[in-house]
């Protein structure tokens, strides 16, 4: 018989503000345009960012709760406050070693909340417009 583990999945939505540009160190203005496009605009450009937080695992027999989602908030606020109204590339540091791609702000928000709920999340979706997203997760490995 195929047996059935316990999940339960949460997921909590942020949103922020924040403006960025798209660019390689080293690139004319011209290289970097064909790469990225108008993102690579000098003078950079905004974006209303919704992501998508989601939190794994079983229930605890003792809260009936998957996580205590008051300590959850508490600190998940200031790592989406840290890129509220920030030109990411310039004010945060993991964005001046890494493109500040969508693919690269899941990475970053993924490192940041594994440490609030370690072991815990599943994946992190991030929205830069209506139309697509990006989700980024690791894969749970054996050992
Ligand atoms: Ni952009």
């Amino acid at each position: 018989m195929l047996e059935r583990k316990e999940q339960v999945l949460l997921t909590r939505i942020f949103r922020f503000s924040a403006s960025h540009r798209l660019f390689m160190e080293g690139l004319s203005d011209e290289e970097n345009f064909a790469i990225f496009d108008k993102c690579a605009n000098p003078a950079g450009h905004g974006h209303d960012y919704t992501v998508e937080v989601a939190i794994g695992g079983e229930i605890d027999d003792e809260t009936g709760m998957l996580i205590n989602r008051i300590d959850f908030e508490k600190q998940a606020a200031p790592v989406i406050e840290e890129l509220n109204y920030k030109w990411i590339d310039r004010d945060i540091d993991f964005f001046q070693e890494n493109i500040s791609t969508v693919e690269n702000i899941g990475k970053y928000l993924w490192q940041k909340f594994t440490e609030i709920v370690p072991g815990r999340l599943d994946s992190i979706r991030v929205w830069e417009n209506p139309k697509s997203y990006f989700e980024y997760f690791e894969e749970k490995q054996d050992g």
